[in-house]
């Protein structure tokens, strides 16, 4: 069979898999001589089949297990050749300049998540497109309560499959709800996120951060709250000397409603918080919105506000930053900017540990 003899000889020689693939069809695929071989066979005398058959399926064998074993050769060639051209140099050093760093925001958002898991609060979280039950109805706010016309905020302009109204949450306080609703009493959380109202300049863009607390269990009163804020404050500002003062305020949500503000001391002309407060050369300033969880708010929770009391806060986190490293326009904050990330990002190690410092870069 000198058929075979080529044959093999041709694979032996093939150089790529193509032409390994192009010598199987000539031999095995359906017009391959092989094949006109076996075919063959059928035709044959009962003698002639004992005789010559045993050589066609030898014929066959040898030329599958040629084609197989140049096949893997060349697949392993081009491995090997992949191998080479792709190297990593894993012993090469680290760029001179990395690039990329952590931005502010995130940054105070890790270290907020810190100080609050110190004092056994969980993180939580909740949708950004939201439906206005959860955004104003359920915090007390039903539809004709003026305070929702105070929150500028963007509706989307159908309702969705069940009907509700969309809208991009204003506020970080839905998650107030949909946390007692599906965690239940008692309840410790922070939510962290991303807010929307339609306002902008230096100190209001379209989007922003906030942080929402809640403290849900019994007997809670407001020098739980007092404590927790005072607590956070000395913590995020990493100083003893912090001041608070709580002023009565209102929101729909919480009763009573406390604004709270930190006092400040002027260090070259710039606000810095520490110190200060009602004595020359310091002031007040606002930092954030709390007070004791409405009743109804709790029951909206699916919780009775005879057995369970609670308190919440919300406040900025951008401003956080802002008044923790110093940057004076919130507009930059969102301008993806590198050279602004440059100098007030955050390197990969930087990773606020209440043991290491909230606040220190590495
Ligand atoms: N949701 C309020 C705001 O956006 C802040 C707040 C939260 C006030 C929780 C009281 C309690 O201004």
């Amino acid at each position: 069979m000198e058929q075979l003899e080529t044959t093999l000889a041709a694979i032996a020689g093939a150089d790529t898999i193509e032409a390994v693939e192009a010598l199987r069809v000539a031999a095995l695929g359906k017009q391959g001589w092989v094949s006109a071989l076996l075919k063959s066979l059928g035709g044959m005398s009962p003698e002639e089949r004992t005789s010559t058959g045993p050589r066609i399926h030898a014929a066959r064998e040898a030329v599958t297990a040629a084609l197989t074993e140049r096949r893997s050769a060349l697949e392993n060639a081009a491995l090997d050749a992949r191998l080479a051209a792709e190297t990593a140099d894993l012993s090469l050093p680290a760029p001179a300049a990395p690039r990329g760093t952590v931005h502010p925001v995130s940054q105070v958002m890790d270290e907020l998540a810190e100080i609050f898991a110190d004092m056994g609060f969980a993180v939580a979280t909740g949708p950004e497109i939201e439906d206005d039950w959860h955004n104003f109805t359920a915090l007390n706010m039903p539809e004709t309560h003026p305070a929702r016309a105070m929150h500028d905020t963007f509706y989307f302009p159908d309702q969705d499959a069940q009907g509700r109204s969309m809208l991009l949450r204003t506020h970080t306080s839905p998650v107030q709800i949909r946390s007692m609703l599906s965690q239940g009493a008692p309840l410790r959380v922070i939510a962290p996120g991303r807010v929307y109202r339609s306002d902008s300049d230096a100190t209001h863009t379209p989007m922003f951060h906030q942080i929402e607390g809640l403290v849900i269990d019994k007997g809670i009163h407001l020098g739980h709250l007092k404590w927790t804020l005072e607590t956070f404050l000395k913590a995020f500002f990493e100083r003893d000397d912090i001041v608070l003062r709580l002023r009565p305020s209102y929101f729909p949500f919480t009763e009573p409603s406390v604004e709270v503000d930190v006092g400040y001391t002027l260090v070259n002309g710039k606000r810095v918080v520490g110190g200060g407060g009602d004595v020359p050369g310091g002031g007040w300033m606002e930092v954030l919105g709390s007070g004791m969880v409405n009743r109804k708010v709790i029951e909206f929770g699916g919780l009775d506000p005879d057995e369970w009391q609670g308190f919440a806060f919300g406040t900025g986190v951008d401003r956080l930053a802002m008044l923790k490293y110093g940057m004076d326009d919130l507009r930059a904050f969102f301008d993806g900017d590198v050279r602004w990330l440059g100098h007030y990002g955050f390197g990969a190690l930087d990773v606020p540990t209440l043991s290491g410092g909230v606040g220190v870069r590495a």
